[in-house]
C-alpha cells in the first residue's frame, strides 16, 4: 500500500513538476517585466538578510480591498527574477508589492531610522546600522553570474561592471535624498541606499509612471 501510494504521488508530481520546469512557453512573462539592477540584488539581500519577510508580504491578492489599498494585483509574470521569492506569509506591517515610488527616497531613509517618527504609533523595528554600516558590493559579480546560471537574462560580460552599475545608482539615489535635506558624509556609500533603491523598484515594472524614480 505504502508502495502504491508512493507511486501514484510522484507520478501526479512528474506531471504536475516536470512541465512546469521543462517548458519555457508554460512560464508567465510579461515584457516590461525586467531583471534587477545590480543595487537593487544588494538592497533584495538585505531585505531577506533583516527578515523584513517576517512582516510584510509582496502579494497583492485580485480582492476589492486589497487592490484599493495596494493598486494593482500580483501577476505571476512578475517574480519570475525572484530568488528566492518573498511573497511571505504573514502581515504585521503592509503589503509591500507596489510600495515603489510611493513615497520619496527620504521617507524611507527617515522610516529606516526611526519608523514611529514616520509612522506615529508603528510597532516596525528601527535599522540604525542600515545608516551607519557600509554597502559591500564585492559579491555583485558572483550575484550576477550566478543568477545568468539560473535563468536571469543579464547579458554576457554584465559581471564585469555590476558594480560601477551600482555605484552609479546609488549616487543617484544619493542625490535625490540630498535634495531632500539629508546630508552625510560617504551617504551614497551605506546601505540604506541599496534598501531604498530596492524598494522603489518594487511593484514598478507594471506601473510605468513610477519607473521615474528608479
Ligand atoms: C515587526 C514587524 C516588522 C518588521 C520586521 C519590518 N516591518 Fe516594515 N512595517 C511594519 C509595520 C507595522 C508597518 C506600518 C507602520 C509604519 O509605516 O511604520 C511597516 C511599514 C513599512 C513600510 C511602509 C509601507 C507603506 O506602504 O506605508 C515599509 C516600506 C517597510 N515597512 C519596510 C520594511 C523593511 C524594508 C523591513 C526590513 C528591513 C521591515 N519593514 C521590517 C512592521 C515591520
Amino acid at each position: 500500500m505504502l508502495l502504491l501510494a508512493t507511486i501514484a504521488i510522484l507520478i501526479g508530481g512528474i506531471i504536475e513538476i516536470f512541465p512546469m520546469v521543462m517548458i519555457e512557453s508554460n512560464v508567465p512573462r510579461i515584457e516590461s517585466v525586467k531583471p534587477y539592477t545590480p543595487l537593487e540584488l544588494a538592497g533584495r539581500d538585505m531585505y531577506i538578510r533583516e527578515g523584513c519577510v517576517g512582516c510584510h508580504s509582496q502579494m497583492v491578492r485580485p480582492f476589492r480591498s486589497e487592490t484599493e489599498r495596494y493598486g494593482e494585483y500580483s501577476k505571476s509574470g512578475e517574480y519570475i527574477y525572484d530568488r528566492p521569492f518573498l511573497w511571505g506569509s504573514k502581515r504585521t506591517g503592509p503589503d509591500l508589492q507596489r510600495v515603489g515610488g510611493k513615497y520619496p527616497d527620504s521617507w524611507h531613509f527617515n522610516h529606516m531610522l526611526e519608523p514611529q517618527s514616520i509612522s506615529p504609533g508603528s510597532i516596525m523595528p528601527p535599522y540604525p546600522w542600515m545608516i551607519r554600516d557600509e554597502l559591500s558590493l564585492d559579491l555583485l559579480p558572483k550575484k550576477i553570474k550566478a543568477l545568468r546560471t539560473l535563468g536571469t537574462p543579464y547579458p554576457e560580460g554584465y559581471e564585469q561592471i555590476a558594480i560601477a552599475d551600482a555605484q552609479k545608482q546609488a549616487e543617484r539615489v544619493a542625490g535625490r535624498l540630498k535634495k531632500d535635506g539629508i546630508e552625510m558624509d560617504g551617504l551614497e556609500k551605506k546601505e540604506i541606499i541599496a534598501m531604498i533603491a530596492y524598494l522603489q523598484r518594487l511593484g514598478t515594472d507594471i506601473k510605468p509612471k513610477a519607473q521615474a524614480t528608479k
